[in-house]
């Protein structure tokens, strides 16, 4: 399928159009933003084990019986919840190359929003080295990256009951069927496969998706992710749980985030979590710490009701790791991605799963200095699988 730019502009005019999140003028790419309104019905998530929080002395508390030396060992209650979300989303596509056929669909982790997957330096904005859509539309692809549910741009829906993993899984599943369907947007070209990349809690999503559905993807890219969430704790720990609304008012209201939506304190907090020294520029940990996004304590717990077994999936799986990633892999992911591991056991129904592990790097592949080097093994990959 090939299509020129310009039909694809004119699509454009017809969709639900936003303005575009930062100017793309004379760039080898365009992205348009538009919301879609998800509908999600019946879905179980899980009851939290405590009261919401009322404050930041109940989240701390929180906090010390979640990583208690002794858990409870209850099984987790489920819910069903129901309800209609607004998903921010942004289509990017090439302007000076023939268009693959092929859809990428990126969906980001916690403490971004979508911009993970096209980052500027405010300070030079002509330095697309920390751009993976950059680098992969030059390569022919169009993708969809979208703000998860409780992200600003898509509802701020209720911490505690709604942004949750199983409501997130879902939005990834309808967001995928409208993008197969060419229901995105009025005459979205429809692609001939989809690809599905996650970051973190993304690719947590990403692969949950090829458990429940795995006719939906025809390959996954699993980024910042080695399937074992032994090192949570340390994150929550280091994040303390603080209040989006403790930890900046003016930028975090309290009218917008309730109190189930947290962040961490500082910028040495964020490199702790997402970056390895010396590998990165300290402009960039600034700007991630001044733009980053809350996330919920029940996104994060809810990981747990989301089954990662993926059997029925055929496709290829490649799991791209950080060395030295602290969510993912406890600072070494090392030895923790391969054959005979459980991230490899998970996918026993394909036999091309491949691992690659970028050195040097920490959580937040995309801004360290080694993002170019990421995102060459990723096309490399993409190209050699037919994509
Ligand atoms: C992500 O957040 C930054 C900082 O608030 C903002 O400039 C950018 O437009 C956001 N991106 C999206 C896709 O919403
Ligand atoms: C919850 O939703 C599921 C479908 O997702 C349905 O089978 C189940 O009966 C519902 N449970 C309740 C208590 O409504
Ligand atoms: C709080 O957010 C505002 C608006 O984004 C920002 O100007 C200010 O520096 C932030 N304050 C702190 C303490 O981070
Ligand atoms: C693959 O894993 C599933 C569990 O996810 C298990 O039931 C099945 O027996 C495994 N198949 C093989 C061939 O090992
Ligand atoms: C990382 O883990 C591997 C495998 O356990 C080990 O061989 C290596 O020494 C570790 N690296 C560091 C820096 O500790």
């Amino acid at each position: 399928m090939k299509l020129t730019t310009t039909l694809l502009l004119v699509m454009f005019d017809m969709a639900l159009a936003r303005p575009s999140p930062h100017q793309t003028t004379g760039k080898h790419y365009d992205c348009k933003s538009f919301d879609i309104p998800i509908t999600v019905a019946d879905i179980p998530t899980l009851a939290l084990p405590f009261l919401p929080v009322a404050d930041q002395y109940q989240a701390t508390n929180v906090l010390n019986t979640l990583t208690a030396r002794t858990q409870s060992g209850a099984a987790p209650k489920v819910v069903n919840v129901s309800g209609i979300y607004n998903i921010a989303t942004q289509y990017c596509f090439p302007l000076d190359q023939p268009l693959s056929s092929t859809l990428q669909i990126l969906t980001h982790g916690i403490g971004f929003n979508a911009s993970y997957w096209d980052f500027y330096l405010l300070s030079n904005q002509g330095d697309t080295q920390y751009s993976y859509i950059s680098t992969v539309t030059a390569a022919g692809y169009s993708t969809l990256s979208y703000n998860r549910l409780g992200i600003s741009g898509s509802t701020l829906a209720n911490p505690d009951t709604e942004v949750q993993s199983p409501v997130e899984l879902s939005i990834l599943v309808q967001l995928t069927q409208l993008a197969r369907e060419g229901k995105l947007f009025d005459q979205q070209p429809k692609p001939s496969k989809i690809i599905h990349v996650g970051h973190s809690y993304g690719s947590h999503l990403t692969n949950a998706l090829v458990a429940k559905e795995p006719s939906l993807s025809d390959g996954v890219i699993l980024t910042g992710y080695s399937y074992q969430g032994s090192y949570g704790s340390s994150f929550l720990i280091n994040s303390n749980l603080l209040l989006a609304s403790v930890a900046n008012s003016t930028r975090f209201p309290p009218s917008q985030y309730p109190n189930g939506y947290v962040t961490w304190p500082s910028q040495w907090s964020n490199q702790y979590a997402f970056f390895a020294y010396p590998q990165f520029d300290p402009a960039v940990l600034a700007q991630a710490e001044a733009t980053k996004e809350p996330f919920t304590i029940a996104e994060f717990l809810s990981f747990s009701i989301l089954s990662l077994d993926a059997p029925g999936f055929k496709g290829p799986v490649f799991y791209v790791n950080a060395e030295k990633d602290q969510i993912g892999c406890g600072f070494n992911c090392t030895g923790l991605v391969g054959p005979g591991t459980d991230a490899y056991n998970a996918f026993n129904g394909t036999s091309d799963i491949e691992s690659v592990i970028i050195a040097g790097a920490g959580h937040g592949l995309n801004l360290h200095y080694s993002a170019r080097e990421t995102y060459g093994k990723i096309n490399d990959w993409v190209k050699r699988h037919g994509f």
